[in-house]
């Protein structure tokens, strides 16, 4: 089998199976086999695939026509311009969450006391320390997802403090610049609905948080009323329709209270300030 007709025969299967995006699928599986980058498969139809390379082939089409994500696959994501690396004890990071870093860029300033809650990946936490060249902190409530995210902020030199904790229990009061988190938000009653991909595979403390969605959000927000020094920023990530319900869990002494929307147009990242 060549490069040329194991994609074929990948396309073929993977359309049968209506998998989304099947060509690229099949490139960023078949170049996982072989430990190469997209342009080399363009470079090289012809080549015979080895024994353990066709293998490695087949069980990563068999492990996506079963549902499994094709970053669960490949272990890795890019956010931000980085790689990050992944196991099933993250949620793979969306794009849409980089506007949640612009608008944490947009209003950090000269924030030294930066925390991430619910770090994941690390996506957050790691980016914005990079991008501001200054330490931040995470946490997240799950233990084996902290240790991904370690891990990301090690590989990409990244100076994140992590602690396991529920939203910011572990955080002194009146001490922070800025709180920034993309929360679970999808409502539980939409669990069944959801695309198998995300239902079945992504970690559920992650996705889910109250039969609305809006569980973590009240939590967030009355933590942070707690933790931010006063003018300190909340920069949050919004589901589909939280905006209005997450404005109105805001009382007047928030100000500056914007939402941003995404490239799809929906509200998708709300900053406000305390006490300013
Ligand atoms: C939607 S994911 C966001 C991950 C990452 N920040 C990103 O944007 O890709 C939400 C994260 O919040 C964590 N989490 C859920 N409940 C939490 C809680 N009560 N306290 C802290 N973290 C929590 C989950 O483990 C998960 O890693």
């Amino acid at each position: 089998m060549t490069v040329q007709t194991a994609l074929r025969h990948a396309c073929r299967l993977l359309e049968e199976g209506a998998i989304a995006v099947p060509r690229l699928t099949a490139e960023v599986l078949l170049c996982h086999a072989l430990g190469r980058e997209r342009p080399y498969l363009y470079g090289h139809p012809e080549e015979e695939l080895s024994e353990a390379a066709r293998a490695a082939f087949e069980r990563y089409l068999q492990e996506r026509l079963d549902g499994k994500p094709t970053q669960y696959i490949t272990r890795r994501q890019e956010f931000y311009g980085r790689e990050f690396l992944l196991t099933e004890d993250v949620l793979i990071p969306r794009p849409e969450t980089e506007h949640v870093v612009e608008t944490a860029l947009a209003v950090a300033g000269d924030a030294r006391h930066i925390l991430d809650v619910g770090a994941g990946s690390g996506a957050l936490a790691v980016t914005l320390s990079l991008e501001l060249s200054r330490p931040v902190s995470a946490s997240d409530i799950s233990p084996a997802a902290l240790a991904v995210a370690a891990e990301n902020a090690r590989r990409l030199g990244a100076e994140v403090r992590f602690f396991a904790g529920d939203v910011v229990e572990a955080v002194a009061a009146r001490s922070l610049d800025l709180v920034v988190s993309n929360p679970p938000y999808v409502p539980l009653e939409e669990q069944a609905g959801l695309q198998r991909e995300i239902r079945d595979w992504e970690p559920h403390v992650a996705l889910f948080s109250g039969p609305e969605g809006l569980d973590m959000y009240r939590r967030l927000v009355a933590g942070a009323t707690r933790v931010l020094r006063p003018g300190g920023w909340l920069v949050l990530e919004l589901g589909f329709k939280t905006a209005g319900p997450v404005h109105e869990m805001l009382g007047a002494a928030w100000t500056q209270v914007r939402t941003t929307p995404d490239l799809a147009g929906f509200q998708r990242v709300l900053a406000a300030r305390w006490r300013s």
